[in-house]
């Protein structure tokens, strides 16, 4: 009995202890000392438990530690539905129908004159980025607004990157409303709360800037990027949906990375006091197909990356320091890989499974922001086959 509570698989058991038990155990258990029956406990325990106990458990408990959010992602199937599928509008574009004829194909009217549009974004350090943003959009934008803070969501202390480069951005000088907000240094607090506090600062810069009711407003942040004619469409025709969230293309790092056309986040609200607040979550079931980029991870330096890594509101996915090795996250881009390790974020065993892994290149530059291909030289890094970063 003893050998068998101690072998605990049935092995077979040692002679030497198989003695010991016989003489121990043999007697009734009543009179058996505690100490005597754990004692006859371990030297039942046999050469291959021992190794189990000492080596296998304690690599599986690094394992597990090394891979625990890879684990919970892989299951995330299991503890978590998905989200209600989005009602997806189809999107009607070529550059030589009318708008009026645009209009009508999506169910809607023609406005005898176009909505004011105003643009609103929280600024950290994607200054390439936000260029890219205004120039696509500017044709249509009645005020861009933007506000930055001088803490990170993480509640690091962050440079005024847009102040110290405003002098890029002079072509909406004249439609420009500006903001800084001074971050409160939490330590330790939840990114979120930060984050939550610098979009009702936004709300506020808003009023500032002039929005009224019916006027349409963008929510999203700096790389989610709606295509000039999608904000066209939405400011020419009406009974057009109060909240409607636009489907992006996502890429990472460059345009040579289309990982798939799921990203909703960006909204476009007709937008009404004292009801619409700046959000980045969902807030309507319809969604516009096909309406624009979100380019996420597309900076120009290695350092960049380094401190986005770092200012993220996930910084909890940055669990070792060489992740933020320079060399390795050049390597990383290159590939089209992860640069937190992590699965993909999907709600389907298949989904994981079938976006597991690099992204596969694209060798598409059709349809992208034109001031991008008007300026190919400058924004190389974000083209097809440019994945080497610079490195100051
Ligand atoms: C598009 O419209 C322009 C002028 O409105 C016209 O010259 C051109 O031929 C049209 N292109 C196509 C492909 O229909
Ligand atoms: C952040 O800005 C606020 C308001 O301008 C200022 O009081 C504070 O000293 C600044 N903090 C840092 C770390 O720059």
């Amino acid at each position: 009995m003893c050998c068998m509570m101690g072998d605990g698989g049935g092995h077979h058991c040692p002679k030497k202890s198989d003695d010991l038990c016989s003489t121990v155990c043999g007697q009734e258990s009543s009179q058996v000392s505690g100490m005597s029956r754990i004692r006859c406990i371990l030297l039942g325990v046999d050469v291959k438990t021992w190794i189990f106990l000492f080596a296998v458990v304690p690599m599986c408990i690094f394992g597990i530690y090394l891979h625990g959010q890879k684990i919970t992602y892989f299951l995330r199937p299991l503890w978590e539905r998905p989200p209600k599928p989005f009602n997806v509008i189809p999107h009607y574009y070529n550059q030589n129908v009318s708008m009026e004829n645009l209009c009508k194909l999506h169910g809607w009217g023609i406005r005898e004159y176009p909505r004011r549009v105003f643009d609103a974004v929280l600024f950290s350090n994607e200054v390439e980025i936000l260029n890219l943003r205004w120039r696509e959009l500017h044709p249509y934008i009645t005020q861009f607004v933007l506000l930055e803070s001088n803490s990170t969501f993480t509640a690091r202390p962050k440079p005024l990157v847009f102040k110290a480069n405003r002098e890029q951005f002079k072509f909406v000088e004249n439609r420009l409303t500006y903001g800084m907000i001074g971050g409160r240094f939490k330590k330790g607090e939840n990114p979120f709360v930060e984050e939550a506090f610098q979009r009702v600062a936004l709300d506020q810069l808003l009023r500032i800037a002039g929005i009224m009711d019916d006027d349409l407003l963008i929510m999203s942040d700096v790389d989610e990027i709606p295509s000039a004619h999608t904000i066209n469409l939405l400011r020419w025709c009406d009974e057009i949906p109060s909240v409607l969230h636009l489907q992006l293309r996502n890429y990472l790092y460059s345009f040579e990375f289309h990982a798939d056309d799921s990203s909703w986040r960006a909204s476009v609200h007709r937008y009404q006091s004292g009801k619409t607040r700046y959000a980045h979550y969902r807030q309507s079931d319809v969604l516009l197909a096909d309406s624009g980029w979100h380019c996420s991870f597309c900076f120009r330096r290695i350092s960049d990356f380094i401190f986005k890594m770092k200012a993220y509101s996930h910084y909890d996915r940055v669990r070792f320091s060489h992740y933020l090795n320079p060399k390795r996250i050049q390597s990383v881009i290159c590939k089209g890989d992860d640069l937190f390790d992590m699965l993909p974020e999907e709600y389907t065993f298949k989904e994981i499974i079938g976006k597991m892994g690099s992204i596969p290149h694209s060798y598409s530059a059709v349809h992208l922001p034109a001031y991008l291909l008007e300026n190919a030289e400058k924004y190389k890094f974000l083209l097809p086959g440019n994945c080497l970063r610079e490195t100051t």
